[in-house]
């Protein structure tokens, strides 16, 4: 059985973070978001390669896996010419594939059993399986109606607010059969939510909801990018550095380096090669990337840092999300939930 993951979108959202590291790459503590995703699928064994769809800047998620070694499948990329939706990247992607297929979309963090997904969709002899998850506003993501024998019964892409008639979603992973893919049109840009879907309805094929109540979150945006950091903190997901690490205490990677006279709260996690420099703070919900520098004085708080940033003496940054090679002058203040691109330099003593 193959798994394709869906990473070929741009990441809008997540800009200007996402302008130079795709989303299915951001780093959720220490990996690379597909990392964990590749985690839950080698959970089933049936699964023998895991295909990335990809598209943007597909470079830069090569680099991040190579040849897959070190992530215990085996790996194959598929890069789309253009850009062909959902719909059709899965097509493109399952070129010669005849068996069941396993589809998740590149950016959703679940604790779902996909064993048990495999399982459901076998036994309900389906041509598609769809996972849902409730959620307390629909808006943003593919509304799902269900029959009470589990059937889908109406598939709405981003419904309107005034359309909203139960609050189980698409959670974005999938079971699918693979001789129904002939309806998917080649090489245009085609919906699996808007299109697909809802011509399985329309056709009475075989296409049934599995429920999971528990975690899922798309780290889409910028506030589910800082939450997902936060459950795991939490204990509400685990997964990563978090399968074994105590998190009541401040995670820190043996090849970082904390100077005498530093404070670390917990819970924070700092990585390989970072440099917390005396006198400095690094207060609940930190995460300090690789190979960051906190210089003398710094108060760091619920903030996420990416690898290689510099945050100067003195500077008090409670919130944001800061990106690759920034460097944050002395004595600046930052308190909001700001996104930092990559390369931002911060003038010493600025306020945001
Ligand atoms: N290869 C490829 N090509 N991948 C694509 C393309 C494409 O043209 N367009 C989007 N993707 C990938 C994205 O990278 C992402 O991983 C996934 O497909 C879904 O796209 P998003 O842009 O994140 O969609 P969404 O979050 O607005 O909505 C989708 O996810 C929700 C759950 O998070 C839909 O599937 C909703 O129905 C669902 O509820
Ligand atoms: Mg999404």
């Amino acid at each position: 059985m193959k798994a394709i993951l869906l990473a070929g979108g741009k990441g809008t959202r997540l800009r200007p973070l996402t302008l130079h590291t795709p989303k299915p790459v951001v780093p959720i503590f220490d990996r690379a978001f597909l990392h964990y995703q590749i985690d839950q699928l080698k959970q089933v064994p049936e699964i023998d390669e895991v295909i990335l769809s990809l598209n943007y800047q597909p470079r830069r998620i090569e680099d991040v896996f190579g040849d897959g070694t070190g992530t215990g499948v085996r790996l194959r990329y598929v890069v789309e010419p253009a850009p062909l939706g959902t719909g059709g990247a899965i097509r493109y992607a399952a070129q010669h594939v005849t068996d069941t297929i396993v589809v998740f979309n590149g950016d959703v963090m679940s604790s779902v059993d996909v064993n048990a997904v495999v399982n459901f969709h076998r036994e309900r002899k389906a041509k598609a399986t769809i996972v849902l998850t409730p959620v307390d506003n629909p808006t943003a993501y593919g509304l799902v109606e269900t029959e009470s024998d589990g059937r889908v019964r109406r598939f709405l892409e981003k419904p309107n607010p005034d359309e909203i008639t139960c609050d189980t979603i698409n959670a974005g992973i999938y079971v699918l059969e693979p001789d129904t893919f002939d309806r998917i049109p080649k090489d245009v840009s085609y919906s699996i939510e808007r299109a697909y879907f809802p011509s399985l309805i329309e056709k009475h094929d075989m296409f049934v909801a599995y429920i999971d109540r528990g975690y899922w979150i798309d780290i889409g945006t910028p506030e589910k990018y800082i939450q997902v950091h936060h459950d795991m903190f939490d204990g509400k997901f685990s997964g990563g550095v978090f399968a074994t690490a105590d998190r009541t205490q401040p995670i820190v990677s043996p090849e970082a380096r904390i100077d005498d006279g530093v404070t670390l709260v917990a819970p924070c996690f700092i990585d390989a090669g970072v440099h917390v420099k005396g006198g400095a703070r690094i207060g609940p919900y930190s995460v300090l990337g690789r190979s960051v520098l906190v210089e003398e004085g710094a108060d760091v708080e619920n903030t996420i840092v990416w690898p290689n940033t510099r945050i100067g003496q003195g500077a008090v940054v409670h919130g944001p999300i800061i990106g690759r090679n920034c460097h944050i002058g002395r004595n600046a203040v930052m308190k909001s939930a700001a996104v930092i691109g990559d390369k931002t330099q911060l003038t010493d003593y600025t306020t945001l």
